[in-house]
Parts: C-alpha cells; sequence; structure tokens
C-alpha cells in the first residue's frame, strides 16, 4: 500500500549495504580462486555466505570446503570492482556470457598480493586488514536453485596490528572500516553515532581513547 511517506517499489537489486569480503578457493587444478561476495553476515564463529550457484567459488566449496573470508576496507573498492566482471569458471557459465570473462589469475588482474595461510590450503589477501581462515560446514542450495547458503566456521583469525585495541583480543571498532556494498555503489562507514550496551572496546574506542 503507498502511503504519503513510502511507495511500493519492485527494485532490480536489494543490495542494502553489507560488506565486501574476497573469498579465496582452490580450484581443482591446484591454483586459486579470488571473487568478492557482499552477501556475509557473522554469528558467534561463524560466517554465513551467499553464493551464487554457478560461480566457481560455489564449485570449489563443494568440493574443497576450506577458504579464506578477505576482509575489505574502503581503499580497496578499485581493486574489487577489476574483479568484479570476472570468474573462474571455464567455459564460463552461459547465464554468465554477456557479462563476465574467465580469468585465471584474479590476484594479478586485481593487483593483490597472496599471503600464506596457517590452517587452511587457499591464501590470505595481505592487503585486507582482517583475513578469517575458515571451513565451509554445510551447504544448502536455496532460491529455487539459483544460490547456497554456506555455512563457514572460522578457524583462525589474522587482524592489521593497527585495528586492535593494543595488549587486547579486541578489534578497534573506531579503526576499523569495511567497505560496505550499497546498492551497486562502494561506501566506507560514516562516523560512529553509538555503541551496544555489550560493547568491549567503548571505553578505548572513539569517544574515549581517541
Ligand atoms: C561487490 C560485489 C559483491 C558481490 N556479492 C556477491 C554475493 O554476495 N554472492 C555471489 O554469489 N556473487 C556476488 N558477486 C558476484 C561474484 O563476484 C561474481 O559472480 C563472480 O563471477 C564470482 O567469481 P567466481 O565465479 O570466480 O567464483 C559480487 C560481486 C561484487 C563486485
Amino acid at each position: 500500500m503507498t502511503t504519503d511517506t513510502h511507495r511500493v517499489l519492485r527494485p532490480s537489486i536489494l543490495y542494502f549495504g553489507t560488506p565486501v569480503v574476497l573469498l579465496t578457493t582452490e580450484n581443482d587444478d591446484g591454483t586459486f580462486n579470488l571473487a568478492p561476495v557482499s552477501s556475509a553476515w557473522a554469528l558467534g564463529q561463524y560466517v554465513v555466505l551467499g553464493l551464487g550457484c554457478e560461480s566457481q567459488t560455489a564449485r570449489n566449496l563443494t568440493v574443497r570446503p576450506e577458504l579464506v573470508i578477505n576482509v575489505a576496507s574502503p581503499e580497496l573498492w578499485e581493486q574489487v570492482e577489476r574483479l568484479a566482471p570476472l570468474t573462474g569458471a571455464s567455459p564460463v557459465p552461459r547465464s554468465k556470457r554477456a557479462v563476465y570473462r574467465h580469468e585465471r589469475d584474479k590476484f594479478g588482474a586485481a593487483g593483490l598480493t597472496p599471503a600464506g595461510s596457517d590452517t587452511v590450503g587457499p591464501p590470505r589477501v595481505a592487503e585486507c586488514g582482517l583475513q578469517l581462515e575458515a571451513r565451509a560446514r554445510a551447504l544448502t542450495p536455496g532460491g529455487g536453485g539459483l544460490f547456497l547458503s554456506v555455512e563457514c566456521e572460522v578457524i583462525r583469525v589474522h587482524a592489521d596490528e593497527r585495528i586492535v585495541v593494543p595488549g587486547t583480543q579486541h578489534i578497534d571498532p573506531s579503526v576499523w572500516n569495511p567497505l560496505i556494498y550499497n546498492f551497486r555503489h562502494y561506501h566506507g562507514l560514516a562516523p560512529q553515532v553509538g555503541h551496544g550496551f555489550r560493547s568491549e572496546t567503548a571505553a578505548a574506542g572513539a569517544h574515549g581513547r581517541r
């Protein structure tokens, strides 16, 4: 129902602003794939991903569950966008042919640097401030065959020294800044407006330490 303040709309996309992660997975031939994804959310030590069924990433995780979830920051938006028209799938699936092309060396194409992981085969992306080594534990079909929901258990977290509250295990939310995909536009975070009642960093954060 249309009211004075809201219209009924049928937008072509519903990407209302979620962080961009770069997923590294292992291909059949032992090389590594790298793909941007914004359907990612965390609960406890799990991250759940929404992956198109035809992506090389989904295929890789179906047979080799190890991955790294590399969380991007705003300064990496151009590298992310260089990956946007690429797929590690060859041949390129029919549904993607009009827009996508195959690329074997995604790191080279994006200008990003692989760094060895500790507990999984796929590499970390050195330029990302947060790198989550993980293992896909459950892959559930959804969207009438369109996508897979992939539950990933995070095994090890690597954080850039600069985003860690010194002497603690905490990420400093006043320093960490995720890249946000907002209706196909890239954003950083706006300044903090408040904090949750369970914040463990409020005293040391933007309204205290700096
Ligand atoms: C910023 C951004 C966010 C994206 N988010 C998703 C997503 O959440 N899920 C998905 O399956 N594809 C997403 N894509 C599209 C994939 O990156 C694209 O399908 C790519 O070809 C996958 O690579 P792969 O086939 O090598 O795995 C996104 C692309 C960009 C640029």
